[in-house]
């Protein structure tokens, strides 16, 4: 039991016996404060443990401002970290109808360290896209530009020869060559840029959807807790393996339910699911489809909707399905979207088997 300093309302109004039993029952730190001075009058051992060493724990006041808890903070409820020990809590002040005011402080240390890491882990997901797409973005460059460069010389080439038929003028002659010189130049650069992306090329093997998915789905689980979301995971279970690059795979199907999640912003939580299916198709392809309840897509938007930079989001990128596609037709598959009965949106994409492959 705490030191209480004994004052004139302390003395007046102890606080009665049921109010300590309960106290010294409760597993938070709990601790029973003066409301109207802030003096500490009683708290349990869990209170003792986790703010004794601060010498602020005696006055209310000195202890939330110590801790960092907004001095008018509405609703009642903070999340800080404490100073001394660096452990988070959620700190809740409750004011008893009889003088009292009852602090009560739930450890959600783990709760906020999970969210961190997995904060981490999605930025980092989010950098190996974004690197991605610049990969296939300089690849796309690199072959637009490297046939008109060829051709450029071509031309160079045709007309330094008329040139030198033609016995000068030499001028002119100096001029194409220098042409010459500066395309030559470029199509090195271009021929650099392609073996670096082709040393990046994808590798591909057998892979069980189920693993695959699992890992997304572990990825979003605290997402979708924090949503009120339900993530449905219906794999058919004889699902045979997908000749794939695992985490070309896990990126795509990621980017299919953060759109899902993100599309059913505004739904109410009860109907707030989605359904991640499995199946083997009538072409024998293993097919995965991401179903949700959002609000489905307009004729104009299913126009557009693999377009790169195509985004109805204030923080959108709008590459996230210009990736999928691009990832799903190098493995020989077919990205699509159709609506979903009921309402909502299905997106899927289909991989061949790894069988005779891998
Ligand atoms: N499940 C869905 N339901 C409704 N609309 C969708 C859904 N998935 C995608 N869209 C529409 O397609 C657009 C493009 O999606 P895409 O994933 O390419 O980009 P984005 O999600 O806007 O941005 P980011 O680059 O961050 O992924 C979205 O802005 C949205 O309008
Ligand atoms: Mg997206």
């Amino acid at each position: 039991m705490a030191r209480a300093r004994p004052t004139a309302t302390a003395a007046a109004r102890p606080p009665p016996p049921a109010h300590d039993a309960v106290l010294q029952a409760l597993p938070h730190p709990c601790a029973l404060y003066d409301r109207d001075d802030g003096h500490l009058l009683r708290c349990n051992p869990a209170f003792e443990r986790a703010f004794g060493a601060l010498d602020e724990h005696v006055s209310r006041d000195a202890l939330l401002r110590r801790l960092g808890v907004p001095e008018q903070h509405a609703p009642r409820e903070a999340e800080v970290m404490a100073p001394h020990s660096g452990r988070w809590y959620a700190v809740h002040r409750g004011a008893s109808g009889d003088g009292f005011e009852l602090l009560t402080a739930v450890d959600v240390t783990e709760r906020i360290e999970a969210l961190n890491a997995q904060k981490r882990r999605q930025e980092k997901l989010l950098f190996t896209s974004r690197l991605m797409s610049v990969g296939e973005m300089a690849a796309t460059l690199a072959h637009e530009l490297n046939q008109p460069l060829a051709t450029i010389v071509n031309y160079l080439n045709g007309s330094l020869r008329l040139v030198a038929q033609a016995g000068g003028p030499v001028q002119v002659e100096r001029a194409l060559q220098a042409a010459r010189a500066q395309a030559e130049h470029a199509s090195a650069v271009i021929a650099r840029v392609r073996e670096f992306v082709r040393a990046r090329e994808p590798r591909r093997d057998a892979h069980r959807l189920d693993a695959i998915a699992g890992n997304v789905v572990e990825l979003l689980r605290l997402e979708a807790e924090r949503l009120q979301l339900r993530i449905e995971l219906a794999l058919a279970p004889d699902l045979p393996a997908v000749y794939a690059d695992r985490v070309m795979i896990e990126q795509v199907l990621l980017n299919l339910v953060k759109n899902a999640i993100e599309a059913m912003r505004e739904v109410a939580p009860p109907q707030r699911a989605l359904r991640v299916e499995g199946r083997v198709n009538l072409d024998g392809d293993v097919e995965v489809r991401v179903c949700d309840r959002g609000p489905g897509l307009t004729p104009a938007e299913q126009g557009q909707l693999f377009s790169p930079f195509f985004t109805t989001k204030s923080d959108g990128l709008g590459i996230g399905l210009a990736i999928c596609r691009s990832i799903v037709e190098y493995h020989e598959g077919r990205l699509f979207h159709e609506p979903r009965q009921g309402g909502g949106s299905v997106f899927g994409f289909t991989l061949p088997r790894a069988e005779g492959r891998a």
